[in-house]
């Protein structure tokens, strides 16, 4: 059945939601909500995000050229929401009650309640349609210890992510791990 083309969003699966976290130059730090990214190159590893360019997180980015990408869990839903709510506030950490931890290679803080951080620096941007696709390199990652595992895809199926639906509906992306009959290896 044919649906409009301004639908066509949602007739995508949903992607896990992200956290990110700048310091703009003032070191006043910003949290926004993010559901638009995705992995685009394994190495070096690069990561892309479709971000408005009337945010503050666009603005901070491009001014400081760097951003940390914090996962959050499902846990965290109503801060997620909030946080896309905030005005320029003077600490975004302070008021959603997450706390700062300091990136290792990057300014902007990692958020201690996220299941994973991946410190970014800015690689370079498109503009595509209404949003800016802001391409940044992972230069630091930190998962938390109940996640890492020595067989990749484990540890990847012991991320609980939060995927975004629409509005304020979101949905659990937790599964269970199916194997292909054939074991491409090396053709990932
Ligand atoms: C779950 C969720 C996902 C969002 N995903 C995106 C996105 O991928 N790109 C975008 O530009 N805005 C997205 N937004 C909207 C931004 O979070 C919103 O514009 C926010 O106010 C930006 O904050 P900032 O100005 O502090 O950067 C999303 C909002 C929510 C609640």
């Amino acid at each position: 059945m044919q649906i409009d083309l301004a639908r066509t969003l949602y007739a995508t699966p949903p992607t896990g939601v992200i956290l990110i976290s700048t310091l703009d130059d003032n070191q006043r730090n910003n949290i926004a909500p993010f559901a638009w990214w995705i992995v685009v190159s394994k190495e070096p590893p690069l990561i892309a995000l479709s971000i408005k360019a009337s945010t503050n997180t666009y603005r901070i980015i491009k001014a400081t050229g760097e951003f940390t990408i914090g996962v959050p869990d499902p846990q965290l839903l109503d801060t997620v929401y909030g946080s896309a709510k905030l005005d320029r506030e003077p600490d975004e950490f302070k008021k959603l009650g997450l706390t700062a931890l300091p990136a290792v290679k990057v300014n902007s803080p990692r958020i201690k309640e996220c299941q994973v951080n991946i410190e970014c620096r800015y690689h370079n941007e498109i503009q595509c349609g209404d949003h800016m696709l802001v391409v940044g390199e992972a230069v630091a990652v930190d998962v938390r210890e109940d996640i890492v595992h020595d067989d990749d895809s484990i540890m990847r199926a012991n991320l609980t992510p939060l995927g975004h639906l629409t509005k304020n509906k979101f949905i659990t992306m937790k599964g269970s791990i199916l194997k292909a009959s054939e074991d491409l290896t090396g053709k990932d």
